[in-house]
């Protein structure tokens, strides 16, 4: 009984030794986003307080905020008349998001309310970049976020805004 044992642990440290298993990959990390309401704004960048960017609509130049702004408008502008005609609308997240983390004209502006609506209005691109079945509506929730951020913070671009419903002329 007890040379069968031995025989047994002998035979078992007999075996090849296994090849060592490569080291597990650590999970690549998670993506940090880089543009939150924690993200620090660079002092100084073009469109930051004392840094306004010329611009032809406003004489006192315009804030990094405004100048995104008037990238967004162009951008839904186009979206309405692709939607419109049933072609193909370009995704607007990956260049829409950066509304998180951008100077305001009035610094206080970028405030936890504003952020707030920012990401419901990143929501609502998100949903339409994922090309749902009803494009319309998907569409139509976008400029609704617009406006609900504008009737919050300045009403001034309303008519804008209303300019880009899709049944707006
Ligand atoms: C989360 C809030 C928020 C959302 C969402 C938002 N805006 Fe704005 N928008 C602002 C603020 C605040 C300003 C003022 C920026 C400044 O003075 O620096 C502004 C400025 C503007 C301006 C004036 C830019 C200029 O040249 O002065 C226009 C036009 C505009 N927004 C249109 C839009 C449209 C169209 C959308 C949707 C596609 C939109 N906004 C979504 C907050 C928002």
């Amino acid at each position: 009984m007890r040379s069968f044992s031995l025989v047994v642990v002998l035979t078992l440290c007999a075996c090849p030794k296994k090849e060592e298993a490569p080291l597990a990959q650590p999970p690549p990390p998670a993506p940090v986003d880089d543009c939150t309401f924690e993200t620090k704004l660079v002092p100084g960048v073009p469109g930051s307080p004392g840094h306004l960017i010329a611009s032809e609509r406003n004489p006192n130049g315009a804030s990094e905020l405004a100048t995104h702004m008037r990238m967004m408008v162009d951008d839904v502008r186009d979206a309405k008349s692709k939607v419109l005609a049933g072609q193909p609308v370009p995704t607007l997240f990956a260049k829409h998001r950066k509304i998180r983390c951008t100077w305001p004209t009035a610094a206080s502006d970028r405030n936890e309310a504003f952020d707030a609506m920012a990401q419901n209005y990143l929501a609502q691109v998100k949903a339409l970049d994922a090309k749902p079945a009803d494009m319309k509506a998907a569409y139509s929730d976008v400029v609704r976020a617009c406006r609900t951020c504008h009737e919050a913070t300045c009403d001034g671009p309303i008519a804008v805004i209303d300019g880009l419903a899709l049944d707006a002329k």
